[in-house]
């Protein structure tokens, strides 16, 4: 019996939380025109164990099956929101490069911003694919009826295959004229895509997450070769190219959302905006080895501040040395942030190495041996109280726990990671940090990007051949918590 004397403020979200990608495809329509669907069935990359050969086109199905898993958020986790995204692929599976905007730049040639007019919109709502359109609608409006206050992430990963051949990026990155976030020309396209789904879906949503986790985005795809992450790079320079295109993409994005939404639907409208972020819990493996203190601080610094610099203090901080020069502050790109969504997972304990790269401290993390999930990461719910108040006491913004979770397929230690982590939200929120909200990662088992099926993070399990959703233990568990009762036994 464990007791839980929960004083969470009334209007607290609780929700899960999701991604297009992950979940939607299974029953309906295949989306084939991403990066991700690319990449995921490559030869190449599966014959080479990049990634795990399960393909999306098997996954949960969402995409035809949201009324009923919407069903389950709402009457058998008893949640009152709920984390969704929409695939740009979806929308716009043909190039909107012709959409004409005008695009503003600063004296180094940075995008600075992108005026998106009613004529672009309209230019663009030809462009969209409407079926996708309607299901998006349809979704948000099940939400709505259902009274899920939605965050809707409008950048979970997948890019439009016009926009990024990850493939040809792989093997010849100066030679590909599709590449990505390291184009310039993809902050103005992601500027039009922002614009559009604020306008066009702006009076069912008011809390918007412009991109999820860009840190992923730009570690895994072009700092590391083997993380089964497009395009699969490892290279310092792309690397700081890439995560300031994404900084600089999501202050515009920010732009966007704020102009184009201005329908208010709930008391967060007509539109809060801001990042998912997700700063680790990095910690020295010998507290009194100054090497690997070193190495935990330059990781905490690259990972967790870095970016979060950038977008909320326009502070650019190119390389990497840790401090800011007059020369990297853009201060008319500062404060581009509401609130900041924290998504937390585990507690990573690094070791000093010898450095690689001139200027950047070697490092080396430590496999998971005690206390692990299926993924092979440290479970550690001290981390999260941690995180909460880092980030706000060092970016003073709301913060909300957007992602916290566990792929635990033997369902053995869901219920207590919830339970723990709970409390230690709770114990944040009374040492004074503003969470807004707590989603836990996932509603239902999903894609788990390069790992496929075998990870299960669902609150529900999925039964990939039949879809049936079957509950884990925790979801009496998430239910209970959330209906304040004071005691409840596993
Ligand atoms: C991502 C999710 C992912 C989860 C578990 C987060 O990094 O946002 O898409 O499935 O972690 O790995």
């Amino acid at each position: 019996m464990f007791v839980l004397d929960l004083k969470l403020p009334e209007d607290f979200l609780w929700g899960t939380a999701t991604s297009a990608f992950q979940i939607e495809m299974g029953m309906g329509e295949v989306d084939v025109n991403s990066d991700w669907y690319v990449w995921v069935h490559d030869e190449d990359n599966i014959r080479n164990g990049i990634v795990s050969g399960d393909l999306p086109e098997n996954g949960p199905g969402f995409w035809e099956l949201y009324p009923s898993d919407l069903r389950l958020a709402k009457e058998e986790l008893r949640n009152n929101a709920f984390r969704m995204s929409i695939d740009w692929s979806r929308i716009f599976p043909e190039p909107t490069w012709d959409v004409p905007v005008r695009v503003h730049y600063d004296s180094d040639g940075n995008i600075r911003e992108v005026d998106v007019t009613e004529e672009s919109i309209r230019l663009l709502d030809e462009r969209a694919y409407k079926p996708s359109v309607r299901r998006y609608r349809e979704i948000l409006s099940e939400c709505r009826n259902l009274g899920l206050t939605v965050l809707l992430t409008l950048y979970h990963w997948p890019l439009p295959l016009w926009i990024h051949d990850p493939i040809a990026c792989r093997d010849d990155i100066s030679h590909s004229n599709r590449r990505g976030w390291l184009d310039q020309r993809t902050i103005i396209e992601f500027a039009k895509y922002s614009a559009f789904i604020a306008k066009t879906f702006g009076d069912l949503v008011d809390i918007y997450a412009t991109m999820n986790e860009p840190m992923v985005v730009s570690g895994a795809g072009y700092f590391s070769e083997k993380s089964g992450f497009p395009p699969g790079i490892n290279d310092l320079n792309l690397f700081v190219k890439v995560t300031k295109n994404l900084a600089l993409a999501h202050g515009i994005a920010y732009e966007q959302i704020k102009r184009w939404d201005e329908n208010s639907c709930s008391k967060w409208g007509p539109a809060y905006v801001g990042i998912v972020h997700n700063p680790q819990y990095f910690e020295a493996y010998n507290a009194d080895s100054r090497e690997d203190v070193i190495a935990a601080e330059f990781l905490a610094y690259l990972q967790n501040e870095w970016f979060l610099n950038m977008i909320v203090r326009g502070d650019f901080d190119m390389n990497l040395d840790m401090r800011v020069d007059p020369s990297e502050q853009r201060p008319s790109l500062a404060g581009r942030c509401d609130f900041i969504g924290v998504n937390y997972y585990m507690r990573i304990r690094v070791k000093g190495a010898e450095s690689r790269i001139p200027g950047i401290p070697g490092y080396e993390t430590i496999p998971c041996r005690e206390n692990c999930t299926d993924m092979g990461w440290e479970i550690y719910p001290e981390g999260i109280r941690y995180e909460l108040n880092w980030a706000y006491r060092l970016y003073r913004r709301p913060v909300m726990v957007t992602e916290n979770g566990i792929a635990d397929a033997k369902d053995e230690k869901r219920s207590e990671f919830l339970r723990a982590h709970i409390s230690e939200v709770e114990k944040a929120i009374n040492d004074g940090v503003p969470v807004e909200g707590y989603f836990y990662w996932s509603l239902i088992d999903n894609f788990e990007w390069a790992k496929g099926f075998k990870m299960r993070f669902g609150l529900f399990r999925v039964d990939y051949e039949t879809k049936r959703r079957i509950p884990t233990k925790a979801v009496k568990v998430y239910r209970q918590i959330i209906e304040g009762l004071k005691s409840f036994s596993l």
